[in-house]
This record gives C-alpha cells, structure tokens and sequence, in this order.
C-alpha cells in the first residue's frame, strides 16, 4: 500500500487528487496539508506528520514558494515526491534540485496530461522540418491562475530555444479555461499548428496517479514524466 500525502489539499487540484486516490487499488491518503480549510494539518506540521503516518509519497500542487519549503521539509524526511506547482524561477528549481535530487525521487513537472507531454515532444519533430519559419505559442487559462506564461508554454519554448529557435509566447486569463496550449509554426503560404486542449483537470490528475506509482521505491534523483513514460 502507498502512503500519501498531498499539500494544497483544498485547493482545484488536491482536492480531485484526494478524490481519486480513495477510488485506485494499492493507495491511501493519510494526510493532507493546507494553510486553509477545515480537516487539513498546517503545513508547519508537515515534518513531524509525514514521519508519524510513515508517509511514502507527497504530492504538492500549492503555490511557488510553498511548494519549495514543502518539498526540502519531504526530502528531509525521507518521502518521495511528486510536485505538479508551477512558477518555479530558474534559481527555485536550482535549489529543488540541490535540496532534494540526492535524499530522494520526485517526479516534476508542470504538465501531467499524457497529450501535454506529447505535445512537448511533437514540436520537435515539427521544428526540425519546419526550418525558418516563425514559431508562437498561445496558452489560454482561467481567471485566478495565478503565473503567466504557463509552465506548460515555458517548457515548450524551452524544448524550441534549445534547438536555437526564436519563440514568442502570448498568454490569455479568463473565465474557466480549465488549459488550452497551442504552438503555431508560421511560413509562406502556410501554417502548421499542434495543439492541445486540456478539458478537464481528470487528465492532470490521471498523470499524477501514473507518477505516484512510478516514483513510490524508486532511486533517488530527479525525474520528468519522460522518465514516467519510458520514453528515455
Ligand atoms: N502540473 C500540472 O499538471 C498542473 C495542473 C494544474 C495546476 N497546476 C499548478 O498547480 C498549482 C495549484 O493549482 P490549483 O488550481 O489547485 O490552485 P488552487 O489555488 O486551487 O490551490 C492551491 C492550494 O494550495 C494551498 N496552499 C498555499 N500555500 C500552501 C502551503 N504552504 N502548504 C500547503 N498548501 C498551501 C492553498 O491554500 C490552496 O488551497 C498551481 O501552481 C498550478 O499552476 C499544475
């Protein structure tokens, strides 16, 4: 059986995860952490919870910061991690890295969705064709996300930058756009696009559940949902 815990418990995504989790085979949540709501432990406690419920895996969707303090107080105690937060910085993720990488596993990444993480290795394959042609990515969200661009478009800017492209990234905020990523590959006469619509927040939570079970007993280090798809 693994043992959970998910931080941001009563937040859109932890909430569904903990739903979820009581619905599969061969996991239980035995904590949850918030700085708000009713039936959460303060994650002032998380340390000394995580070690008396024998914690195995936390997952945290919180906020930036949070999810930073939340993931060294895991590493320092022994439990795996899967971390779905976004709006880390360059310098955050440095220091998740050092924090963490030799204590523990943790799967990050600011995309769960299988089809997100297809797309990231679609554009490319469409980038290595589609030479001088100009490259944008359009992400659409709801109205309280709270970082812009997305992870999900940084992560895609980044794959294209590291193939020395040029990427513009314009981002739109509004009503329930649960997330919509599109990158459009622009030349004469033509325009070739891959997109994604993510319809409901099921599929990021579907990847989470992949993730947990991935990650529960495995080596120290650092994974991507790469790893989680064996797709290297
Ligand atoms: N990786 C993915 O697939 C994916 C998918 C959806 C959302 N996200 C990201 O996940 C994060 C959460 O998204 P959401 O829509 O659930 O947000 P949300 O605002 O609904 O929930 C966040 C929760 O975290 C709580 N929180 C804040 N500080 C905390 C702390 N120190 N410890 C514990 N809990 C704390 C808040 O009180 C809130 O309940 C965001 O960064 C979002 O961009 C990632």
């Amino acid at each position: 059986m693994i043992k959970l815990a998910v931080s941001g418990a009563n937040g859109r995504m932890g909430r569904l995860i903990i739903d979820r989790i009581a619905t599969e085979e061969g996991m239980e949540a035995v904590a949850s952490f918030d700085i708000r709501g009713e039936g959460v432990v303060h994650p002032e406690k998380m340390a000394d919870t995580l070690r008396d419920r024998g914690v195995d895996v936390l997952v945290d969707f919180t906020v930036a910061d949070a999810a930073i303090e939340n993931a060294i107080t895991a590493a320092q105690s022994g439990v795996n991690l899967v971390i779905g937060t976004t709006g880390f910085s360059e310098d955050d993720l440095l220091k998740l890295r050092s924090e963490i990488e030799d204590r523990v596993a943790a799967v990050i990444s600011p995309n769960f969705s299988i089809g997100v993480n297809l797309l990231w290795r679609l554009i490319k394959d469409a980038a290595a064709v589609l030479e001088g042609y100009d490259i944008s990515i359009i992400e659409a969200h709801h109205r309280t996300k709270i970082d812009a661009p997305s992870g999900t478009a940084l992560r895609a800017a980044k794959v294209l930058e590291d193939m020395g492209r040029e990427v513009d990234i314009h981002a739109i905020r509004g009503g329930d756009i649960v997330g919509d990523h599109t990158v459009i590959f622009s030349g004469i006469g033509e325009r070739f696009e891959i997109a994604h619509h993510a319809q409901s927040r099921a599929t990021f939570v579907n990847g989470v559940i992949r993730a947990v079970r991935w990650i529960h007993r495995r080596e120290n280090g650092i994974y991507s949902m790469d790893d989680v798809m064996g797709w290297r």
